[in-house]
């Protein structure tokens, strides 16, 4: 499986979102994260989907990978699909009946992931997994960029490794939150092959250099079977 890089929009000049967007697609990399955070399930406020489908409209064809840290979720998710997300990934937490929700996104037309902070357990994985195109395991406490990867979630990564191989899951396993060009090659090593990184691709010089740096520390942890 191709690993992937998605750049977080949270950590964008967001006075110039459209430029930036296509700033890094065009310096390689593969998804947009968009990271939709209500001041209510994480204590910060961002943007909703009306901006992805500015998104759109601007041109933007790339893969929109919506990360909705956001409580109660089920209401705004078919506001997401209508706006042109690709993905939508929502947390066990936002919602009381999960496989309800997980169809929602799936019966819309977009891929449902699952996301776990770095105290939740994987076990809600156990009834879901076969309904899910993403895992997603965050290694900072959601709600901001430019946190610092929180180090023991490297072995949360290899045992969500294990269960998505000993299940024969195709599911994604992605990885948010303090990934950078020092870090990539360890967590691509853990296990996973999709990469969420804002402050480190966004808070960088040159977009171009970043993404390659990234790409050819992935080079080296030895790509995922196929
Ligand atoms: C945090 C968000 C992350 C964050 C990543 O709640 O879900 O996607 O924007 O930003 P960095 O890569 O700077 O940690
Ligand atoms: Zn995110």
């Amino acid at each position: 499986m191709k690993y992937v890089i998605a750049p977080s929009i949270l950590s964008a000049d967001l006075a110039c979102l459209g430029a930036e967007v296509e700033a890094v697609l065009a310096a390689g990399a593969d998804w947009v994260h968009f990271d939709v955070m209500d001041n209510h399930y994480v204590p910060n406020l961002t943007f909703g989907p009306v901006v992805v489908k500015a998104l759109r409209n601007h041109g933007v064809t790339a893969p929109i990978d919506v990360h909705l840290m956001v409580k109660p979720v089920d209401r705004i998710v078919g506001d997401f699909i209508e706006a042109g997300a690709t993905g939508i990934s929502v947390h066990p937490e936002a919602t009381e009946h999960l496989d309800r929700t997980l169809e929602l996104i799936r019966s819309g037309g977009c891929s449902p992931g699952l996301v776990f902070n770095p105290a939740t357990p994987l076990h809600s994985l156990e009834y879901v997994l076969d309904k899910l195109a993403l895992v997603l395991l965050m290694t900072v406490n959601p709600g901001f960029g430019g946190q610092r990867f929180i180090p023991g979630m490297l072995d949360k990564v290899r045992r969500a490794r294990a269960w998505l191989d000993g299940a024969g899951s195709g599911a994604r396993l992605q990885v948010d939150g303090g990934v950078g060009v020092d870090n990539i090659r360890a967590i691509a090593a853990a296990g996973a092959d999709a990469f969420v990184a804002g402050s480190a691709v966004f808070g960088s010089e040159d977009y171009v250099a970043t993404i390659a740096a990234m790409r050819a520390e992935l080079a080296l942890a030895g790509s995922r079977s196929a």
